[in-house]
């Protein structure tokens, strides 16, 4: 039994879509106030109803209506007329807030080690020969089975490279004390965006984005970034990265499914794509094509579709194109091509319908049962059963109490990782120095070689204290996935 979800309609004509096809992707594009957000909103609200849990940011404070029934309107009754649509009634939907910085929602954590050396590079912006230093600093962490769990155990991490770092360039390559400079002083300007909390435990519960309320209704995860946004743009894109990576590694293959298992909307997805190395969009392309098989569907919201790469954009399945602008030489590219990813319908001249969109409005297309996408359609899109817009603070306070993974993060866990093992072994390490000057001193009269030997044994009681300590730490070399977060393990 397919599962048909309305988009839209017009004209006594209605545009459903397959739940069957909703891992296939899709993208929602449009120029500034053409209603993008709203489509958003409806589309996660049916995701909801029909039991599929939801993950999206909030970029402007206004989606978190979402979580209450909305007001008669004028404008919403014109449009289910129009759209002729059955049951309409004013609900809201079950809705968890989160917020990087704990204060609009729950608190979100992940740690260093588990976003991995690929993102992270990314996050700081580190050029080349940095990002290889870094990798160094990650190939002895999971070598040795040192956790670096918050910026301190990074920190930390950096130090003692710096310190060691001609003993490790012959097995790990060259380390320059320049390039650990740089990475130390990008990690200030992160931690002073507020990073600080972000890299910490207890780590987000995939589970905990996944959940399903009495009812059968999906829960809707909606990350407050209206602050994030503006911070730290690459936070907010690495974080929607990383939170790919997890699901792609830790959920297993799913077959031929009526709905998908879960649901991502990735706003303001050009962050994710400006600027982001090659070697880096290779990946996400990738991880994008296979986590279709978890069945997880992915949703980028942009303005245009020139802003997603050809290799990602191909992958996309339902397309919905909210009016463009063809004022400039490049919104006329982006109008062609938003028109060109079409198929064709003869009754519509897409490329001119781009530019004539009302608000609300779009040009949509889906996939059909064998997976081809549908003639493109013109079509209003069906108002949101929930309320438009954000809501007052003491409601979301509220909801925050009452919430059911209330309590799980707020309070910092700081565990044994690699800051405090690599204090241990710097203390063991002038301790051993220690006494082996004092032994020194006791017998200066002794010959040059006696001493020279005397030395080795220094750095031999130093290696054999690292390997002691080692060998009650490794868990086994720790293994990373295609985004370089890490697999099980943990
Ligand atoms: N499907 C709809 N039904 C009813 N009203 C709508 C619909 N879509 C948009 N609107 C109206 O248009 C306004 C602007 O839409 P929206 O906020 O979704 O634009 P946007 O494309 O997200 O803009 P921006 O790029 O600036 O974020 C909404 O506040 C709402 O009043
Ligand atoms: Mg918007």
């Amino acid at each position: 039994m397919s599962i048909d979800v309305l988009i839209g309609g017009a004209g006594g004509k209605q545009v459903s879509f397959d739940a069957a096809m909703a891992n296939r992707h899709g993208l929602i594009a449009g120029a500034t106030g053409t209603g993008k957000t709203i489509t958003l909103q409806t589309l996660a609200e049916s995701f909801s109803r029909i039991g599929v849990p939801v993950f999206m940011a909030d970029v402007k404070g206004d989606l978190a209506g979402i979580s209450q029934p909305g007001k008669p309107h004028k404008e919403i009754d014109r449009r289910i007329q129009e759209i002729a649509i059955k049951g309409y009634q004013h609900r809201g939907v079950p809705t968890l807030f989160w917020d990087i910085f704990g204060e609009a929602g729950h608190p979100v954590h992940t740690t260093i080690s588990d976003m991995g050396p690929l993102l992270l590079s990314n996050l700081l912006q580190l050029n080349d020969t940095q990002s290889g230093v870094l990798y160094t600093a990650f190939r002895i962490a999971d070598d040795e089975g040192l956790l670096l769990l918050d910026l301190k155990d990074l920190r930390a991490m950096l130090v003692w490279l710096g310190k060691n770092r001609k003993e490790v360039s012959g097995e790990y390559g060259n380390v320059s004390s320049a390039s650990i400079g740089a990475i130390q002083r990008k990690l200030l300007v992160l931690e002073e965006q507020g990073a600080e909390n972000f890299f910490a435990e207890p780590m987000l519960r995939l589970k905990d984005l996944m959940m399903i309320d009495f009812s059968g209704q999906g829960v809707i995860s909606l990350l407050d970034v209206s602050k994030l946004i503006h911070k730290s743009p690459k936070l907010y894109s690495t974080f929607l990265l990383w939170l790919l990576s997890e699901l792609f590694e830790n959920l297993p293959e799913v077959g031929d499914a009526d709905k998908p298992k879960m649901v991502l909307f990735f706003d303001e997805a050009h962050l994710i794509f400006d600027d982001a190395p090659k070697a880096l969009l290779d990946k996400v392309e990738q991880v994008v094509r296979l986590i279709r098989s978890k069945g997880v569907g992915v949703y980028f919201i942009t303005q245009s579709p020139l802003d997603i790469p050809e290799d990602v954009l191909g992958q996309l399945g339902m397309r919905i194109q909210h009016a463009l602008r063809a004022f400039t030489p490049k919104d006329q590219r982006a109008v062609r091509t938003a028109a060109e990813t079409f198929r064709p319908n003869p009754n519509i001249d897409t490329e001119s319908a781009i530019t004539e969109l009302g608000i609300g409005e779009a040009l949509v297309s889906t996939l059909d049962k064998n997976g081809a996408p549908t003639p493109v359609e013109r079509v209003l899109i069906r108002p949101p059963e929930s309320s438009i817009g954000p809501i007052d603070k003491s409601k979301r306070n509220e909801l925050i109490q009452r919430s059911p993974v209330g309590g799980r993060y707020e309070e910092l866990i700081d565990r044994e990782s690699a800051y405090e093992l690599l204090k241990q072994r710097s203390e063991e390490e002038s301790r051993v120095a220690a006494a082996v000057k004092a032994d020194e001193q006791s017998s200066s009269g002794r010959p040059k070689r006696k001493r020279s030997s005397n030395r080795q044994s220094v750095s031999e009681a130093i290696m054999k204290s690292i390997a002691r300590k080692a060998s009650t730490m490794i868990t086994g070399r720790l293994v990373r996935g295609l985004l370089g977060s890490l697999l099980g393990g943990r």
